[in-house]
């Protein structure tokens, strides 16, 4: 798994950030879903909110770390339409990862809200300067966009999962963390 010559492999600053947003957008994903029906997730809002400004700050690192450096090209057996469809989608994750903190953000700094939120107690996060009806906008958009980005991360996982116990290629091991080098 290790022996992965370094061009065919992530680095491992793209690894580390990949696997952090990843854990946190997951944990998000099912507390935003949840909160209405599950109490406990509900209790989690607090820390919801303090996650989202968490990953908008990694996408901001990984984002530039990622036009920096050249990712490993696809399996040469790809599909052009399947290098498509995972560019597509790549993409519009990170469009996701950058747009789904902002609309939360312009939501809770809706004029009537209880505002400003402190980043997991530790320091406060200063409101957006949004009027109602754009913070209305920014609401509506984070419940649409919640549903858009959960299906594409389970599109996202069966593809990788297809690389991997299907195609039996080398896609899921290259973003996978080396444990020996
Ligand atoms: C990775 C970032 C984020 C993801 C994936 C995410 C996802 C979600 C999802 C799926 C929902 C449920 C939407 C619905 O069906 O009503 C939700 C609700 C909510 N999110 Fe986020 N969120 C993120 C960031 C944020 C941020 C940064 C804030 C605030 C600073 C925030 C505040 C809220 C609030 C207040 C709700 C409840 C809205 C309601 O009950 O109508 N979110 N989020
Ligand atoms: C919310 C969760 C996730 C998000 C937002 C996400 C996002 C992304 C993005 C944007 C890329 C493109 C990297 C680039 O080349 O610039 C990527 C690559 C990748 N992700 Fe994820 N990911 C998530 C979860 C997962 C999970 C759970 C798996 C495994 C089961 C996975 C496996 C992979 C693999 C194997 C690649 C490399 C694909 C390639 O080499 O072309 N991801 N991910």
């Amino acid at each position: 798994m290790a022996n992965i010559p370094r061009g065919e492999r992530y680095s491992s600053v793209a690894i580390a950030f990949h696997w952090a947003i990843a854990a946190l957008v997951i944990a998000n994903l099912i507390i935003g879903i949840g909160h209405d029906a599950i109490p406990l997730l509900r209790a989690l809002m607090g820390a919801h909110t303090s996650i989202g400004i968490t990953v908008l700050a990694l996408t901001a690192g990984r984002v530039a770390w990622r036009l920096a450096h050249r990712p490993p090209a696809l399996p040469a057996t790809t599909a052009g339409w399947e290098k498509g469809v995972a560019h597509a989608t790549h993409w519009t994750l990170y469009a996701l990862m950058i747009v789904m903190p902002l609309t939360g953000w312009m939501l809770v700094s809706a004029p009537a809200s209880q505002r400003p939120f402190l980043w997991f107690g530790l320091f406060t996060v200063p409101e957006l300067p949004v009027s109602k009806e754009l913070a209305d906008l920014g609401h509506n958009a984070h419940g649409v966009l919640g549903w858009v980005m959960a299906g594409l991360v389970v599109l996202h996982i069966a593809a990788a999962l297809r690389h991997h116990l299907i195609l039996r290629d080398r896609v899921l091991v290259r973003m996978a963390p080396a444990l020996r080098r």
